[in-house]
């Protein structure tokens, strides 16, 4: 089946194939309007001139037109964009936490509140409690809440379960929601490490998550990679050597949440180990920053967190000053129930003065590097060759991607070929 869009405005592509921190320069990212973009099965064909695309077919006017095995439709001048990618989301999880702001607003902490019995704890005790069929309800409405805003593929991490049953539970319901075309595409990561559970001593809890867990989870066969919550009151620097060199042993690849609340020194274990991405980083250090980029770490931004903890926003500054390589992701989890990358992108343009094209480039063809597509083409970019996802926005200008944060700016999702008018 092909589809063809004709009469593109201005379409981002990020085609070009070097290995970078930022977009080279707007004229090598951004194709001027008139284009049309050819898509067949799934996969994007070639980018050509509109005019000579609609005399090939005979297309005039703007009314969609549907032969045999063509389908045209005119964009109308509408800016196009790659697909999103989502690469940190605690995507499924049973309960809710919506009390515990109440508790932040009297001044307790993160960790104050896990004292409490809130936290994750309380997120755990509600999902191993939740049947198999209610998470891939829950999680099944949340994928489609994320297209809705222009997302086409999302990293899902387990970690509500804490014990083998429930982790393998939740991975299960992640393989089941991939399994629909019409969702964004996942890639599944193993958080046994995301808290101790109740009752349990952590070093017994560690010889676990080593003894029993991740075996189970290596033989599942579902997760692509391992992640460790290493911070100062969850799991050390040593704690989350000792998981990470186990699960890349066992062939899996590694994520981290490091320096969330404070410099706690996961950013050294993360350059050490090569990990594919150190998420959060607040509080990391410039000069393991620098490590971490030589070591050819990605650095996962979630702003979404310090927005809804009341907490500081990252400055951007020297980061980009630095060209530290970055993706922006939502982190979606009980804390931050935002499953919307153009919020974050809005955050760091319209609140952080990151420039619009490089926030993109962090949500698209940044993001395809910490999260590969699961048919091993290229995404994040609009090229020959590439998954044909992408973003039809409600403007001539691309740029608004990044200034409707309440609602969807994107008139259209493509995932793989199929477009999705909002
Ligand atoms: O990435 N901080 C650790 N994990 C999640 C939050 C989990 C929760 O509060 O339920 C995060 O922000
Ligand atoms: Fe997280």
């Amino acid at each position: 089946m092909r589809t063809i869009l004709v009469d593109a405005g201005p379409i981002v592509h990020f085609s070009d194939p070097s290995p970078k921190a930022a977009p080279h320069s707007y004229e090598d990212s951004v194709m001027p309007k008139g284009m049309a973009i050819i898509i067949d099965n799934g996969v994007v064909e070639s980018i050509q001139d509109s005019q000579g695309v609609r005399e090939e077919y005979s297309f005039r006017g703007n009314e969609p037109k549907n032969t045999n095995d063509t389908s045209i439709r005119s964009l109308e001048g509408r800016a196009v964009i790659p697909g999103l990618i989502d690469t940190h989301t605690h995507l499924i999880w049973g309960g809710d936490r919506s009390q515990e702001v109440r508790w932040r607003q009297e001044g307790k902490s993160y960790l104050d509140i896990s004292k409490l019995g809130g936290g994750i704890a309380h997120t755990t005790q509600a999902t191993r409690n939740a049947s198999a069929d209610h998470l891939y309800q829950v999680g099944y409405t949340r994928m489609r809440t994320a297209l809705r805003t222009g997302t086409t593929h999302m990293e899902v991490k387990s970690g509500y379960g804490l014990d083998t049953q429930t982790e393998l539970k939740l991975l299960e319901v992640a393989q089941r929601l991939d399994e629909n075309a019409h969702l964004p595409t996942l890639d599944c990561t193993w958080l046994g490490a995301h808290d101790v559970p109740k009752g349990v001593k952590k070093e017994d809890y560690v010889d676990h998550l080593l003894q029993e867990q991740l075996p189970a989870v290596v033989e599942q066969g579902i997760a692509r990679s391992a992640d460790v919550f290493c911070e100062p009151g969850w799991f050390t620097v040593e704690d989350s050597e000792q998981i990470l060199r186990a699960s890349k042993e066992q062939g899996l690849s590694l994520r981290m949440h490091i320096d969330e609340f404070s410099n706690g020194g996961g950013g050294d274990l993360a350059a050490e180990l090569k990990v594919q991405s150190a998420d959060h980083a607040y509080h990391t250090p410039m000069d393991t920053r620098l490590d971490m980029k030589e070591a050819g770490v990605m650095t996962g931004f979630l702003p979404g967190t310090p927005y809804s903890m009341g907490h500081q926003w990252p400055d951007m500054g020297e980061i980009t000053e630095q060209k530290i390589p970055f993706t922006l992701a939502t982190d979606f989890n009980p804390n931050c129930q935002t499953l919307s990358l153009p919020f974050m992108g809005s955050l760091m343009v319209q609140r952080c003065g990151l420039n619009p094209l490089h926030a993109l480039f962090a949500v698209t063809r940044q993001a395809a590097d910490s999260s590969p597509h699961p048919s091993g083409s290229p995404h994040g970019m609009i090229a020959k060759g590439s998954v044909a996802n992408l973003n039809v926005l409600d403007s001539k200008h691309w740029e608004s991607w990044a200034l409707k944060p309440s609602h969807t700016p994107f008139h259209s999702t493509m995932v793989s070929g199929e477009l999705f008018i909002h």
